[in-house]
């Protein structure tokens, strides 16, 4: 178990670009809070920069472009849906850094073709080269990715033979190396809540790749406070069962990156799949719902992908009494929120009540 200096000494080892606002605000809601009858907190890494639309990866980025710099690269490539939050944070921090972004994205829901929307907008602003892989007839979205993954391989082997260094950042920047911007959130939240007389029962977010659970169970278990807080992961997408299985690995991989010798065990992660019907990127009424509370109560924007159905899964967990009354409950806000302005078919009703 290691003290937050010793655990910000072990992050201090790796390569890392500073991209983003830290440490990202962390701010009581009072009238939500007396609402619901806990003390909810919200952790803003929807500010956490380089522009407008910040969002969780940028903590991730800090460390993958980090290492892409420290190899010399000048090429970074990324995949996702054709609406990621994660690819365009990384076409906006390759800007800052004077690489160049190579986005591969899986038309998971169509481009609209009166004209290009919110994520996919801003990939065309920040000058991005942007591919899209249509879904085949039959094809799942897993299948599609796994195309898109072997079609950016071609194309960076194809670029390395013309002189170029490229660096590739898995989707959703899950990898030992992305996740370690996590642990540093981690050491980071419980900073502040020192500050504050805030020691959080609960840590609520939304989950789809795992990174970010990974990096928060990591820095938990790195601090020793697996039996003090419990981290509630709301699931965005259908999740095998082995998820909790591969998201603890890739913990502990982290761990190992920061040559630490603590370990999560799959049973230390709380993953609700019950909030994200009917899929990725479709709205469900539960979702909308928590975002017009949010936004109602408190002037705070969610979104429909990501973190309104997270909300919505720690709302119900907290009417349930599984979050008991009273408790201290962190919400991390993750961003997300361009998806406000993406297709129909991602918002659904949400205006219209
Ligand atoms: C807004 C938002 N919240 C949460 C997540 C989930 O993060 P992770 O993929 O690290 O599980 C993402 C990932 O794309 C996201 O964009």
């Amino acid at each position: 178990m290691k003290t937050i200096w010793e655990a910000k000494e072990l992050l201090a080892a790796l390569p890392r670009r500073s991209l983003g606002f830290y440490p990202t605000h962390l701010h009581r809601l009072e009238r939500l809070s007396q609402q619901l009858g806990v003390e909810l907190y919200l952790k803003r890494d929807d500010l956490s920069g380089c522009n407008l639309f910040g969002g969780n990866k940028m903590r991730k980025l800090e460390f993958l472009l980090g290492e892409a710099m420290a190899k010399g690269c000048d090429t970074v490539f990324t995949y996702g849906a054709t609406q990621s939050n994660h690819a365009m944070q990384t076409a906006a921090v390759c800007r800052q850094c004077g690489l160049n972004p190579v986005l591969w994205l899986v038309s998971v829901v169509e481009p609209d073709p009166g004209g290009l929307r919110a994520n996919l907008l801003l990939d065309h602003i920040f000058g991005a080269k942007v591919q899209i892989v249509p879904l085949r007839e039959g094809e799942s979205e897993a299948q599609a990715e796994e195309r898109s993954f072997q079609l950016g391989a071609e194309e960076a082997a194809r670029l390395e033979a013309a002189g170029h260094r490229c660096y590739d950042v898995p989707m959703g920047g899950a990898s030992p190396v992305g996740s370690a911007g996590f642990v540093s959130g981690w050491v980071e939240l419980m900073e502040q809540g020192k500050a504050m007389g805030l020691a959080p029962d609960y840590v609520c977010h939304a989950t789809g790749t795992g990174g970010t659970l990974a990096g928060l169970a990591a820095g938990r278990a790195l601090l020793g406070q697996e039996q003090k807080t419990a981290i509630l992961s709301v699931a965005v997408s259908p999740k095998d069962e082995d998820y909790e299985e591969r998201t603890a690995a890739l913990a502990n991989r982290t761990l190992e990156l920061l040559k630490a010798s603590e370990r999560v065990a799959p049973k230390d992660l709380w993953v609700e799949r019950d909030y994200y019907a009917p899929g990725y990127e479709i709205p469900n009424e539960a979702g909308n719902e928590a975002i017009r509370l949010l936004a109602r109560t408190e002037g705070i924007l969610l979104d429909t992908v990501y973190s309104g159905k997270g909300f919505a899964g720690m709302l119900d967990q907290i009417r349930k009494g599984r979050i008991p009354q009273e408790s201290r409950v962190v919400y991390w806000h993750t961003g997300g929120a361009t998806a406000l302005f993406a297709e129909r078919e991602i918002i659904g009703d949400l205006a219209e009540k």
